[in-house]
């Protein structure tokens, strides 16, 4: 998929059925007090940040923060139509943030620390980042995520023979995080977690063909599924049993946490 694609980042943008519960989650979390200084870290087209915005008021100041360019030109775009001036975009990797130390009020990321690729490097920025008495607030997906589909994969993998495969796919499975896991990322890098929510939500189909088929699926889990099956055979040759054993309807359980910590004062 072209990233650059500004069509792809408008349908990306209309599809937040699956990030704003996690964002009611944290929306729900913040102390909100006028005028703080709020980070949205992996702001994605910008869905969280132009929310905070309009429910902080015009004394705040919102950064989104994102390393996806045509994904911040949405936001802008969208912090132009809506009349957000205290909304700022910053293109940058959340690993190496272009801000000085403590300079956050709130630090907020919606479905973001799945996606870098150095977890505990993004943490230790926060904490650099966060003034003393800041919140961090981070929503995720937790293991148990889409299970109900892992374990058809796994056993159609199965089938086959494919062990290198199912290897992989343990792996891929155990790439999120746990309570445990969640708690020790933030509070190793100097946060103290107060509050914990869990929640789940589920995803339904008719059948596997819908699944694989719905955007969210090509666009945000397809293309580590595929890496999974290596080609060994490829992706495409399992789908039609892949399917099969799906049958449907299918439920797919997604467990939801909200963490919310906050960076000591002393
Ligand atoms: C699942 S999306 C969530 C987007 C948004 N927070 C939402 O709720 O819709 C994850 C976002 O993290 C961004 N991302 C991944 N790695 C990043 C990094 N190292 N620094 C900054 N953003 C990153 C991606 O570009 C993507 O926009």
């Amino acid at each position: 998929m072209d990233l650059h694609d500004q069509d792809l980042v408008a349908f990306f943008d209309e599809a937040p059925l699956w990030s704003a519960p996690f964002g009611a989650m944290a929306l729900a979390a913040i102390d909100m007090r006028p005028g703080l200084t709020v980070l949205d870290i992996g702001a994605g087209t910008g869905f969280l940040s132009v929310e905070l915005a309009q429910r902080m008021g015009v004394k705040s100041r919102i950064h989104a923060l994102d390393l996806w360019p045509a994904a911040l030109d949405r936001v802008r775009g969208k912090a132009r139509y809506f009349g957000l001036p205290h909304l700022t975009c910053h293109e940058a990797d959340a690993a190496s943030m272009p801000f000085p130390d403590a300079c956050f009020d709130v630090l907020v990321s919606n479905v973001g620390i799945n996606n870098f690729s150095d977890p505990p490097t993004v943490a230790a920025e926060c904490r650099r980042v966060a003034k003393p008495g800041a919140q961090l607030i981070l929503t995720t997906n937790l293991i148990g995520h889409m299970q109900e589909f892992y374990d058809v994969y796994d056993q159609t993998l199965a089938e086959r023979g494919m062990n290198a495969a199912r290897e992989r796919l343990r792996t891929h499975v155990a790439h999120r995080g746990t309570r445990a896991s969640v708690t020790a990322l933030i509070e190793d890098a100097g946060f103290v977690v107060e509050s914990w929510k869990d929640a789940t939500k589920t995803l339904r189909y008719v059948d596997g063909d819908a699944l694989l088929g719905q955007f969210l699926i090509r666009f945000g889990f397809l293309p580590a599924w595929r890496e999974v099956a290596g080609g060994e055979p490829a992706f495409d040759e399992l789908r039609p049993a892949l399917v099969k054993n799906l049958g449907g309807p299918i439920e797919l359980t997604i467990p939801m946490a909200c963490a919310v910590a906050r960076k000591p004062t002393a």
